[in-house]
């Protein structure tokens, strides 16, 4: 039984594998029946478009089905069940479980109660190993991850597609770059096990000075759920912007990502700039997610 809850537990051939494979399924070279017969239970105690849909989606096309949750209110969490208990209960009545959940440590507390194959949605200011996957698988669209510099901005405190991005990336010969509000930097601890595995992370204040050598801006929202208060939030929203004046200065072939929802971090007027890619990155989600599920479920 292979539980996904981070990033860390694909080393890099593992990713290039799993990528491959999506990249198979993108050319329709795979078994609509290969799910048949089996049952996704898709857990999300907090709201998800691309996430839920796109594993739904995902175990739909491998011809499998699969039942939901989708909120702590609509389930027996509400009457004071355990999340323990829960999983205990529900991997009886799947055969692969998806959890979204505000806490962080929660995948992983629910892989050690459950019978079937876990994987993190995302936990809180945790981890998303799935977003990181096909945020790699877009990137890999373009060009060769190996050689990359990649600037990650906005709130990489929080931001848990920023983490799970960073980790992966130090598997890589990536050069990082990172621009954020003070205060939401990357974790300290997250930050000195990049160094130590050798990841050369470079702090910006300002993107303009750097734009001209970035192929990748792997942007990010301001988380505002995780903060303790609204003052605290609304005093660094609306920090950066990217616009079309700012991709003038940038290489022809960068590319900016974004793992959605954004608020107001990417000016609509980029969506039609052939830098975009971060509604192609969104549709990633499905080949890539039906690869997971191969992975876990068959
Ligand atoms: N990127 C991402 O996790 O989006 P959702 O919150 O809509 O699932």
């Amino acid at each position: 039984m292979q539980h996904i809850i981070s990033i860390g537990d694909f080393d890099r051939d593992a990713i290039d594998r799993l990528l491959d494979h999506a990249g198979q399924i993108d050319k329709k070279q795979f078994d609509a029946h290969a799910l048949e017969g089996k049952i996704l239970a898709v857990l999300f105690f907090e709201p998800s478009t691309r996430t839920r849909l796109s594993f739904e989606s995902a175990i739909a096309r491998l011809g499998g089905t699969s039942v939901s949750v989708g909120s702590m209110e609509a389930c027996s969490m509400a009457k004071g069940e355990t999340l323990a208990d829960t999983i205990r209960v529900v991997s009886g009545y799947a055969d692969a479980i998806v959890i979204r959940h505000p806490r962080e440590g929660a995948a992983r507390l629910a892989a050690e109660f459950s019978t079937v194959p876990v994987i993190n949605a995302g936990d809180g200011a945790g981890q998303h190993p799935s977003q990181t996957l096909l945020d790699l698988y877009t990137i890999r669209q373009s060009m060769p991850i190996d050689g990359t510099d990649v600037a990650l901005i906005g709130d990489l405190r929080y931001g848990r597609t920023a983490h799970s991005l960073a980790s992966a990336l130090s598997l890589y010969d990536v050069r990082l770059h990172t621009l954020c509000p003070t205060g939401l930097e990357l974790p300290a601890t997250l930050a000195e096990r990049l160094a130590e595995k050798g990841m050369e992370i470079i702090a910006h204040d300002s993107i303009d000075e750097i734009i001209g050598d970035m192929d990748v801006l792997y942007v990010t929202r301001i988380q505002r759920e995780r903060f303790p208060d609204s003052a605290s939030y609304f005093n660094v929203t609306s920090s950066y912007r990217i616009s079309p004046e700012l991709l003038a200065g940038a290489k022809d072939n960068l590319i900016v990502l974004h793992p959605l929802p954004r608020v107001d971090e990417i000016d609509p007027r980029v969506d039609a700039s052939p830098h975009a890619k971060y509604f192609e990155q969104s549709h990633n989600g499905v080949p890539v997610r039906m690869a997971m599920l191969m992975q876990v479920m068959q």
